[in-house]
């Protein structure tokens, strides 16, 4: 095999991203496409010169020139879609969340796993240059052993129509479950640790959605570091921001996501910046990688168990904010 032909469930916002990091990838051709939005999928279509073009992904999956997919649905339909295409035979890229709790993802790893195709989940936060370069620190001991990081990714979208991310039914949740999903995953990659107990504390605090638009969790990870998750979408415009600061034993740094990285000792009082650009290429690297290792048949760097793991903080979030107790988690 030389070539991975790519197919796409859904041709809305992120599957845009995922079409241009591809056109760096040499070895990725994509081939067809469907979204329910029959304008959306011709224009895609177009844009990206696919032969076979549908309204119903189910096509795609039938489509025996396409060897992987990728998902970039509403997160309710990520289930149904992994699975029909893991049983089609397909590799499957899934945005995230996987699924919409830990039971559906544990059923698309087993799917994936009976039909030995790779499963990669869209963690596209791994993939940022700014991010690599705080864990590649972190690992260093730059900051000595981390203690806690406050992460918080916060947006100013309170008049925002969100569309199907307002329908809990269609999203899996509120906030917590599209963008907290991000906070969870890269703190676990970040502390290199799993979390083993959840608070929280989320609401409605006005942004037109049915779900949770604010809230904030505290994490305990199995070694010993703790984190606070603080997601929002009712942030005034100059606050909004995506960003982690993180406590170690002998400094501290700041993860600003498109910003920068900042580094300090535990006695300085200055910062060593370093500066990033806002560009897009953390999906050259994300789908390079989804595609290299079906060439080269290996697991992805990013594993349906990472997927399923960030969906179980979040699924440990709502429970705790809802029962009042600290849930604990399999560490
Ligand atoms: N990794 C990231 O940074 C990132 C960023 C944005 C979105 N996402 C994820 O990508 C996924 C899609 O989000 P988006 O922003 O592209 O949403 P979107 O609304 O822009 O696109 C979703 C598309 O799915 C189509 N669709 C809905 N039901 C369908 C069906 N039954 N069959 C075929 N197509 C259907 C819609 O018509 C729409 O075009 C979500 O899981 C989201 O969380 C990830």
């Amino acid at each position: 095999m030389e070539f991975v032909n790519i197919g796409f469930a859904g041709t809305g916002g992120i599957a845009r991203s995922h079409a241009r990091g591809l056109a760096e990838v040499p070895q990725a051709r994509i081939v067809a496409a469907a979204d329910v939005n029959e304008a959306a999928a011709g224009e895609f279509a177009v844009a990206q010169d696919v032969a076979q073009v549908a309204t119903d992904y189910r096509a795609v999956l039938e489509n025996p020139a396409v060897d992987a997919v990728i998902i970039c649905l509403p997160h309710a339909l990520h289930g149904p879609a992994a699975i029909a295409a893991a049983q089609a035979g397909k590799h499957v890229l899934c945005e995230k969340p996987l699924g919409v709790s830990v039971a559906e993802c544990d059923a698309i790893i087993a799917a994936c796993a009976a039909a030995q195709v790779n499963l990669m989940v869209g963690h596209t936060h791994r993939f940022m240059l700014e991010h690599l370069r705080a864990l590649e620190l972190l690992r260093a001991g730059a900051i000595g052993d981390v203690l806690h990081i406050h992460d918080s990714v916060t947006g100013a979208t309170r008049h925002k129509d969100l569309g199907w991310r307002g329908v809990p039914a269609l999203a899996g949740g509120g906030v917590f479950m599209d963008n907290g999903v991000h906070s969870a995953d890269r703190l676990r990659w970040w502390i290199g640790s799993e979390v083993t107990a959840v608070t929280a504390n989320i609401g409605h605090y006005g942004a037109r959605t049915e779900g949770e638009d604010f809230g904030v969790a505290h994490l305990e990870f199995a070694n010993g570091v703790t984190a606070t998750m603080e997601i929002s979408l009712i942030a005034a415009p100059a606050m909004g921001r995506c960003r982690a600061e993180v406590t170690g034993a002998d400094g501290a740094m700041e993860i600003a996501t498109w910003r920068h990285v900042k580094v300090t000792g535990a006695e300085d009082q200055e910062w060593e910046t370093m500066t990033f650009p806002r560009d897009r290429s953390q999906f050259i690297r994300e789908d390079g990688e989804f595609v290299m290792s079906i060439l080269e048949q290996r697991a992805p760097s990013v594993t349906g168990e990472d997927g399923k793991r960030a969906v179980a903080i979040i699924q440990g979030i709502y429970q705790a904010s809802a029962s009042g107790e600290r849930v604990r988690l399999q560490g």
